[in-house]
C-alpha cells in the first residue's frame, strides 16, 4: 500500500466492479470519511463482515442508533477519570510476569505480552481471570477472522469448524460474564444478555491484541533513554497495531476531483498516513523525540478519528507506557534479533515474535 500511495498519491483506486476500493492517503481524507461525513461511509464492509460473525453486531461493527445508544453507555467508563483502578491491575500483572521472567531468562516478549494485555483486559473489564478456554480458541478466530476480511472469495458460508469455535467463545463470554463482577459489567447489564455478551467480547477482541503489538513493537524498538509514552506513540505510528480501517461509500461521492461511486470501499491506512512524507521527516526511523507534539501531528490516527475512534485509547495510552515503565525498572531486555519484519494481520504484528534475554537490573 505505501509502494501505490509513493507511485501514485494521496488517491488510489484498486479492483473494479464489486471490489472496488480506493486508498486514500492523506489526513484530509481520513477526516472526510471517518468524521465529516462518517454518516455516508458504513461498516457494510468485509473487514466488519469477517468480525460480526464472531461478536454479532457490537461496537466493532455496527453503525446508526445501536451503535450510538451502545457507544454513549459506555464512554464514560473508558474516560481516563474513570479508569482509576486500572493502574493498580497493570502493576500486580506486569510484577507477575516479570517474577516469571526472571526465572526463565529467554522470552517471546510478543507471546509475553499477549498473555499480559488479555489478564489485564479481563480483569478491568470483568474483575476475574479469563479462563484458559479463550486463550486457546481466540488464535483459530483471529486467523479465519483475518482470511475472511481479506479474501476475494470471503463471503461465502464460514467453515463448520469455525463456526463451532464462535459458538464455544461465545458460550466462555457468556460465563465470564455470568462470574464477572466490575463496575463497566454492573453498567451494561442494563442490555439485553445477548448484546451484553456480543459487546463483552468485542471489548476482548478489540482491547488486547492491539495493545499488545503496540507493546511488543515498543520492546523491539526502544532504546536506553527513551521516555516510554514517547516510545509507545513513536512503536505505533511505525507500526500502528490497526493498520487499515475499512468503510463502504454509501453514495456516490467525490475526493479531492475523485469519483467514489456507491458501494466501493475506501481504505484508511495508519500505516501507509504515519509515512506521509509531507508530514514527516524521514518516517522510516524510530524517533521517540518526535512525540509529545506529533501527537497534534494530523497524520497521526493510531486510534482512527470521528465518532468511531477507538473508545479504549485512554485505557491503551495507561496500560502501555506503564508496562514498559515497570519492566525497564527491574530487568534489561536484549531484543535477539537487530531487524523485526511486520506482518500484516488482523493487527500488525512481529512476523516471528520478538526473542529477548531478560537480565534483572538488582
Ligand atoms: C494500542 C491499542 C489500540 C489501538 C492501536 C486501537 C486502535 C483502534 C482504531 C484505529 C479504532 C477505529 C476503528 C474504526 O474506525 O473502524 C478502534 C476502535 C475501537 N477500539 Fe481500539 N485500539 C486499541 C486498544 C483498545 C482497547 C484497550 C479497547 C478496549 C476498550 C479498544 C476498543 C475499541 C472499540 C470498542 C472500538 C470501536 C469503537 C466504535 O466504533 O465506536 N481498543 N481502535
Amino acid at each position: 500500500m505505501l509502494a501505490w500511495h509513493r507511485e501514485y498519491g494521496d488517491v488510489v483506486r484498486l479492483g473494479d466492479g464489486p471490489l472496488t476500493a480506493h486508498l486514500l492517503g492523506h489526513p484530509r481524507h481520513a477526516e472526510h470519511v471517518l468524521r465529516r461525513r462518517h454518516m455516508d461511509y458504513d461498516r457494510q464492509t468485509r473487514s466488519a463482515g469477517a468480525v460480526r460473525i464472531v461478536t454479532g453486531e457490537s461496537l466493532l461493527t455496527n453503525d446508526g442508533e445501536q451503535w450510538k445508544r451502545h457507544r454513549l453507555l459506555m464512554q464514560p467508563l473508558f474516560n481516563k477519570d474513570a479508569l482509576g483502578s486500572l493502574e493498580a491491575i497493570v502493576r500486580e500483572a506486569t510484577h507477575a510476569m516479570i517474577d516469571d521472567w526472571l526465572a526463565r531468562g529467554d522470552v517471546d516478549i510478543a507471546a509475553e505480552m499477549t498473555r499480559l494485555t488479555s489478564t489485564i483486559a479481563s480483569r478491568a473489564f470483568f474483575g476475574i481471570d479469563v479462563d484458559e478456554d479463550l486463550a486457546r480458541l481466540m488464535p483459530a478466530i483471529l486467523e479465519e477472522t483475518y482470511a475472511r476480511a481479506t479474501s476475494v472469495f470471503g463471503w461465502g458460508r464460514p467453515s463448520r469448524t469455525f463456526e463451532e469455535a464462535c459458538t464455544e467463545v461465545r458460550a466462555v463470554v457468556e460465563r465470564i460474564v455470568a462470574r464477572g463482577d466490575s463496575p463497566l459489567l454492573e453498567h451494561l447489564r442494563e442490555l439485553p444478555a445477548d448484546e451484553l455478551r456480543n459487546e463483552a467480547l468485542a471489548l476482548l477482541l478489540a482491547g488486547q491484541d492491539t495493545t499488545a503489538n503496540a507493546l511488543a513493537w515498543t520492546f523491539a524498538l526502544i532504546r536506553d533513554d527513551d521516555e516510554p509514552a514517547a516510545a509507545v506513540q513513536e512503536a505505533m505510528r511505525l507500526y500502528p497495531p490497526v493498520w487499515i480501517v475499512e468503510r463502504r461509500a454509501v453514495e456516490d461521492d467525490e475526493i479531492d476531483g475523485y469519483e467514489i461511486p456507491a458501494d466501493s470501499y475506501v481504505y484508511v491506512s495508519p500505516y501507509v498516513l504515519h509515512r506521509h512524507l509531507e508530514f514527516w521527516s524521514d518516517p522510516e526511523r524510530f524517533d521517540p523525540r518526535r512525540f509529545p507534539n506529533s501527537g497534534r501531528n494530523l497524520a497521526y490516527l493510531p486510534f482512527g478519528c470521528g465518532p468511531h475512534a477507538c473508545l479504549g485509547a485512554a485505557f491503551a495510552m495507561i496500560e502501555a507506557p506503564l508496562v514498559v515503565t515497570i519492566v525497564r525498572e527491574r530487568c534489561t531486555i536484549s531484543v535477539k534479533k537487530e531487524r523485526i519484519e511486520p506482518k500484516a494481520w488482523v493487527t500488525l504484528r512481529p512476523r516471528d515474535g520478538v526473542s529477548a534475554r531478560i537480565v534483572a537490573k538488582r
